[in-house]
């Protein structure tokens, strides 16, 4: 195993997309930023120096940590921020796994641009379970806002609204051609004809999920949030905030060029969507005169193609690589999670939007909840967040606009070490349904069951899939359904859960667990580093 190194520094550089020239926080000036290649096994360190104006921190998304949360980045949660002229070296190791995933910053909404791929290939001499690719390209999804995100923002939360969106998506940083005064800003990835290549596909958009298609070309997909798969063969694939996806294409159509495109799903009522990004598929010798044609994608409010290719991702579940599904289950949990109005009981007519999981509008902190935590530091924290909603309701039936005494609270959760956990996320009708990419920090979990309407304790979880559910680190959960998942805590430190809409986060749909230690000499919290950044 080898130590990767890196230095991040984060700088301010002036970008211009769509015309709209701005100042943007970025890693080393560019913007994705930099992608981290590393094997299975190694340990990776990557310093980063803030030269921003801006406290922040990183969040390297879907790696586990084991018991080193110091290193897991997000702020207030296992750290403070690193202080605008200061520097922090995030310091881990990579074990047992190997894929695509990604990093980010994990405050405020800065990771509009900072944010960027993580490669981390077999250990040597480890091929694929899939058949070796001839090139392999990194397509990082994201989004473009015109003006100035933070300060969109601000002006938001004065008025308890949902700020501006953004002005276009975009494909490794760029909208593409269907934008205006955009040629230039098109990425463009050359193949061979016959050839075979895996693309890395991440959804770094702040607050879309996304279809993405290639005109002509089916992908196989082999691999979700750094788990390898079943393959199976698509047209198009879903992919949500902070989701990874690796899929085969091969270049078997007449030589030409192709757009690849990622738009919305939106299972709620919201304006159509106009910002459709395109990057081109070139096939080698092919003039950049000729003009590709747009894939099929699927309609934007399509849930019938989001059930099945749901239901389509499988977990590879090979000796080599076995799917461990908790069979058997020591604490069973059930959150609701949903958008409402302002918590403030004595405002009930309040328009300010806020989210909660189990009624409860999580609030931040102001140190870091695994320092309070390791240092035992009183009232920083209850560990009193509830195992299931304050009352069942009709969760999915018409709307209910009121407030239902929702509280604010920095209230967690506690999890014996190596307990086995069933958490089955129940989307809720309080002000409208709406779909929620849930991620969850320090874990896999496996995605064992979803479907609409109100999750039925009695008939449903015969239905679960305990062979071979998908293993993943984020997940959808309907607008208007649910979603059941299954892990083991077996890593020691707090760990985040949220919603992956930077919105939702925002408005408090979020809350953390303690993972307790065990007795085992490898079982505990390891040492905080010297150089964590001070509260
Ligand atoms: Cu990708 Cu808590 O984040």
């Amino acid at each position: 195993a080898a130590i990767k190194k890196y230095q991040f520094d984060v700088v301010v550089k002036n970008v211009s997309r769509l015309s709209h020239p701005k100042p943007i926080v970025t890693v080393n000036g560019r913007f994705p930023g930099p992608t981290i290649y590393a094997r299975e096994g190694d340990r990776v360190v990557v310093n980063v120096t803030n030269h921003a104006q801006y406290n922040l921190s990183i969040h390297w998304h879907g790696l586990k940590q084991f018991r080193n949360g110091w290193a897991d980045g997000p702020a207030y949660i296992t750290q403070c921020p690193i202080q605008s002229g200061n520097s922090y070296s995030y310091d881990f190791n990579v074990t047992g796994q190997r894929g695509t995933l990604w990093w980010h910053a994990h405050i405020l909404w800065l990771r509009a641009t900072v944010h960027g791929a993580i490669v981390i290939m077999p250990k040597q001499g480890v091929p694929f379970p899939f058949p070796q690719p001839h090139g392999e390209s990194v397509l990082v999804l994201g989004e473009w806002w015109n003006s100035d995100v933070e300060e969109l923002v601000k002006q938001g939360n004065a008025l308890g609204l949902p700020p501006n969106m953004s002005d276009a998506h975009t494909i490794n940083g760029k909208p593409g051609p269907l934008f205006p005064c955009s040629d230039k800003h098109t990425f463009v990835t050359e193949v061979e004809w016959g050839k075979t290549y895996l693309l890395r596909i991440v959804n770094a958009a702040l607050n879309d999920e996304l279809f993405f298609a290639i005109a002509g070309h089916n992908m196989t997909v082999v691999e979700i949030d750094a788990v390898y798969c079943k393959p199976f063969t698509t047209s198009a694939i879903l992919i949500t905030p902070g989701q990874t996806t690796n899929v085969l294409v091969t270049a078997n159509q007449a030589p030409g060029r192709y757009f690849m495109a990622a738009r919305d799903f939106n299972d709620a009522p919201i304006p159509v969507d106009n910002k459709t990004a395109t990057a081109i598929l070139q096939y080698k010798g092919v003039p950049d005169t000729v003009i590709p044609v747009l894939p099929q994608l699927p309609a934007q409010n399509d849930t019938s193609f989001v059930d099945t290719y749901s239901n389509s991702l499988r977990s590879l579940n090979t000796p080599q690589f076995p799917a461990n599904v908790p069979l058997t289950i020591d604490r069973h949990l059930f959150f609701t999670v949903g958008l409402g109005r302002d918590p403030c009981p004595t405002c009930l007519n309040s328009t300010k939007l806020t989210a909660s999981i189990n009624n409860v509008t999580f609030v931040m902190p102001k140190i870091g909840l695994l320092q309070a935590h390791y240092f035992n530091i009183n009232g920083v924290f209850k560990l009193d967040f509830p195992d299931k909603p304050p009352a069942p309701f009709n969760y999915t039936g018409a709307p209910l606009t009121a407030n239902l005494g929702t509280s604010l609270g920095t209230r967690l959760s506690k999890l014996a070490f190596n307990s086995t956990v069933e958490l089955v996320l129940q989307d809720t009708n309080l002000l409208t349904v709406e779909s929620h990419p849930f991620h969850l920090h320090g874990f896999n979990f496996f995605v064992v069951g979803r479907g609409v309407g109100n999750f039925d304790p009695a008939k449903d979880p015969a239905k679960f899939n305990l062979v071979d559910p998908p293993e993943r680190n984020t997940v959808g959960v309907p607008a208007g359904g649910w979603t059941a998942i299954r892990f083991r805590a077996d890593n020691p430190g707090v760990w985040f859960m949220h919603c992956h809409l930077e919105l939702h986060t925002m408005w408090g749909l979020k809350m953390a667990f303690v993972v307790e230690n065990g007795n085992g000499p490898d079982q505990s919290i390891l040492p905080p580093p010297m150089d964590l950044p001070p509260c």
